[in-house]
């Protein structure tokens, strides 16, 4: 894979701007607070990965594809592990590897450097796919010839199937666009191969041998590929032999039994925060443990209307979870006054967290487990060695944040499942849809939406347009496909008039943006008519704003929240 349409770098960790793929708020608190105690005590839980399943295992040589590798064979009810190109066989074995997956990468096969595939790739007579750069490296490896294309092939291509009998290409037309990015080709291919699909630039797009070793030159993995997926299905059924037991179902049953086996009797903390991943990590361990968790829920006064008493409802009446929850508003809001700066606000706002947390975590008694939810990608930036030299990956947050000074093992239940698996275990657990499609909140809640200090004035304001907001878009059917949708409040008040009076009063910003993983975001272009509708209810039913502001900006070069 070309670094040439490699995603903007992501703005490090020093700023505590988070690219995430969801609500990552307390651990943001946690790593904050880390940051701040300057250390780790701390024990690593020994990283359990759901065994005793088929798996198909992503070697990855740093595309930035790669994981969506994984994700796409996972979407064909496959278990699906990315893995540094240079994991060692004990790492794969329990895994219960039953094919394997070469990704694409930066590097070029004839580079001195180039990282290739270890040998028991080979040696284990297992199913082998290389994409791209990985086709290169199997077919250097198996005695083939790669050379400078000479012309480079990046974009749609057609590709035309020669073997149309190949087990990979079961259920797929004659001909079917592919997305190509790719300047080295396949010369000569190695002794036993065959080509089995061209396109008009590549003589060899795709090769295979009698021992069920493939290669691709496309990105499968992509939606520009749209047949791409039915030929991972095939790689995994048809190739590999997979039976597709990997459903939440059984993630569900599989996981609580290994929680009763790790915490056996002892005591586990969460600080719920009311996003989707705490939210169903909590549920998930109170199913398999039920009062052995506590649950420390921190009301910041930062959050938005009714969120506090919503959350309690769910957990505590609906779910009987044990909650221990803390109205620190006043302390919170004492701690921010005169504060302007965004990352002061930040940091303020994780230290505080972690007093508050850590006092109330402390009358607990003996507690053995801190559980965190943490997902998979997060877990792959911080342990893939390709990944983490590559340019194009963010800084990671949620990883090992944890309160100092509190000797606790991590229980992390989600570590292995991507966010749109960890709704549906929201939804296998019963939570309600509202809570599991959730768009994410940033851990400093509303404080980072103010622009200016926070004060009890303010955040009654935007509280007040942040519902308005909410209450339209869902009206209009947009929620869910928008990323995030919410009211700013800015620092500027204006002249305005109402009625006979004149008012000055301050200016409400709209955000409302799509994107794939908040790395990315484009403005959307809501409807004129919802525009209007917001705007209106805004300055008549909040009282102290007389002007509304739509954000048309995208990400990069803006961010997705205004601090
Ligand atoms: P930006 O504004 O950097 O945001 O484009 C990307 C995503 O991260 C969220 N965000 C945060 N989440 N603590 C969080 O937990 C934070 O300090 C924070 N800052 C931004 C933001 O809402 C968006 O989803």
């Amino acid at each position: 894979m070309s670094k040439a349409k490699s995603k903007p770098k992501q703005a490090s960790n020093k700023t505590h701007r988070v690219a995430t793929s969801g609500d990552i708020e307390v651990s943001t608190y946690l790593e904050i607070a880390k940051e701040i105690a300057g250390e780790q005590s701390v024990t690593p839980a020994e990283a359990i990965s759901p065994a005793e399943r088929e798996a198909i295992i992503v070697i990855d040589f740093g595309s930035q594809y790669s994981l969506l590798i994984a994700r796409r064979v996972r979407e064909c009810q496959v278990y699906c592990e990315l893995v540094p190109h240079d994991t060692p066989w004990e790492r794969i074995a329990p895994l219960n590897p039953k094919g394997f997956i070469l990704s694409g990468g930066p590097a070029s096969v004839y580079d001195p450097k180039a990282p290739l595939a270890p040998a028991y790739i080979y040696e284990s007579h297992l199913p082998i796919l290389g994409i791209c750069y990985g086709m290169q490296v199997i077919t250097k490896q198996l005695g083939g010839q790669v050379t400078p294309g000479i012309k480079r092939e990046y974009g749609h291509a057609v590709l035309h199937l020669s073997d149309v009998d190949s087990p990979l290409f079961a259920d797929l037309p004659s001909t079917s666009p592919v997305w190509m990015s790719h300047g080295d080709r396949i010369e000569e291919m190695p002794p036993g191969f065959r080509s089995l699909a061209y396109t008009e630039n590549s003589p060899v797009a795709v090769i295979g041998n009698d021992n069920q070793i493939f290669g691709l030159q496309f990105h499968p993995e992509v939606a520009h590929t749209p047949e791409g997926k039915t030929i991972l299905k095939n790689f995994a059924y048809r190739v590999c032999g997979c039976q597709g037991n990997w459903t939440m179902g059984n993630f569900v049953t599989e996981s609580i039994t290994r929680i009763k086996e790790q915490v056996g009797k002892g005591k586990v903390v969460n600080a719920l925060s009311g996003g989707v991943d705490s939210s169903v990590v909590a549920t998930l361990i109170h199913r398999a443990i039920g009062n052995q968790l506590t649950c420390i829920f921190v009301n910041n006064g930062l959050l938005r209307r009714e969120e506090a008493e919503r959350t309690l409802n769910t957990f505590r009446l609906n779910l009987g979870m044990n909650i221990i929850y803390v109205d620190a508003s006043e302390r919170f809001l004492r701690r921010l006054k005169r504060v302007i700066d965004p990352e002061t606000k930040r940091k303020v706002i994780g230290g505080e967290f972690i007093k508050v947390f850590e006092k109330e975590a402390r009358k607990i008694g003996k507690v053995d487990f801190l559980a965190q939810g943490t997902l998979y990608p997060d877990v792959i930036e911080s342990t893939s060695s390709v990944s983490s030299a590559s340019a194009t990956i963010k800084t990671h947050h949620n990883v090992g944040g944890l309160p100092a000074r509190m000797t606790l093992t991590l229980l992390e239940p989600l570590r292995y499942l991507f966010k749109d698996e960890v709704r549906h275990v929201g939804l296998e657990l019963g939570l309600p849809e509202e809570m599991v499609w959730r768009q994410p909140f940033p851990g400093p809640g509303l404080a980072i939406r103010i622009i200016g200090e926070v004060t009890r004035e303010k955040l009654e304001i935007l509280r007040g347009a942040d519902w308005i907001v909410m209450n339209e878009i869902k009206k209009a059917k947009l929620y869910h496909r928008l990323w995030q949708s919410f009211a700013v409040l800015t620092d500027v008040k204006s002249v305005g008039v109402m009625g006979d009076y004149r008012t000055y009063g301050y200016l409400v910003a709209i955000r409302a943006v799509t994107s794939q993983d908040a790395m990315t975001a484009d403005w959307s272009r809501l409807p004129y008519d919802l525009l209007a509708r917001i705007s209106n209810r805004i300055v008549n039913e909040v009282p102290g704003v007389n002007r509304v502001v739509y954000d048309i900006t995208s990400k990069p070069p803006s961010t997705i929240e205004w601090e």
